[in-house]
């Protein structure tokens, strides 16, 4: 017998499935996956994009790392160790809104590829788009938007992603986009044409 009585947890279908609710909403649902290093752009083109699908009626969410890291993943650091867990819970996360009938859009660094890749099984072919939000980090640095580039090179912020800690690029992401050479609404513009085109909206 198993100490922790997981051994009497059982799967129960539910009435609506996805299919249903997709219909319902008119569109498919995914997880639009933004990766890249800290101040590349993930959560300023996540929140631009879900902007656009909202005006547009669809039904949308962005998960954010800084955000769901005061609630859901409060006490996880940066550690490999706590980022892959901070990853596994975030993909749990969007496979549910996935299954609701959302597009979720997620900012997070999620530096490493196999992690990601364990997200991208977890939903059907085609429901997970990898989204590279390429930027130098010499660009990243200089923006600096929080000042934790400066912090992490004088020693103060330890694991710092692309300093002391490393950043895995995407092999072959759905969408790559240049942050330090497109405009956000042009970013924005590149992530609708290829949702269109693969009829997601
Ligand atoms: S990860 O790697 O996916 O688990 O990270 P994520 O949950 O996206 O959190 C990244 C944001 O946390 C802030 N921050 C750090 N980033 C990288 N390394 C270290 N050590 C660190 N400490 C704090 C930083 O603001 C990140 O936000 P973004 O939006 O990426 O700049």
């Amino acid at each position: 017998m198993s100490l922790k009585g997981t051994e009497n947890i059982v799967w129960h279908e539910t009435t609506i499935k996805k299919a249903e609710r997709q219909k319902q909403k008119g569109h498919k649902s995914s997880i639009l996956w933004f990766t890249g290093l800290s101040g590349a752009g993930k959560s300023t083109l996540a929140n631009a994009l879900e902007y656009q699908l909202f005006q547009k009626g669809l039904s949308s969410y962005v998960l954010d790392g800084d955000n769901v890291r005061h609630g859901l993943n409060k006490g996880l650091g940066f550690s490999d160790e706590d980022r892959k867990e901070n990853i596994r819970r975030i993909g749990e996360v969007s496979k549910l809104f996935v299954d609701a009938g959302t597009i979720v859009c997620t900012a997070f660094i999620s530096p490493f590829r196999e992690d990601r890749d364990a997200v991208r099984a977890l939903v059907e072919k085609g429901e997970f788009i990898e989204i590279y939000v390429r930027c130098s980090l010499d660009a990243c640095e200089q923006r600096d938007p929080k000042g934790l580039y400066k912090k992490a090179r004088a020693g103060e912020i330890r694991d710092f992603t692309g300093i002391s800690s490393p950043y895995e690029e995407p092999n072959s992401p759905e969408i790559i986009i240049d942050t330090d050479q497109l405009t956000i609404e042009q970013s924005v513009q590149q992530i609708l044409d290829y949702l269109q085109k693969k009829e997601i909206i």
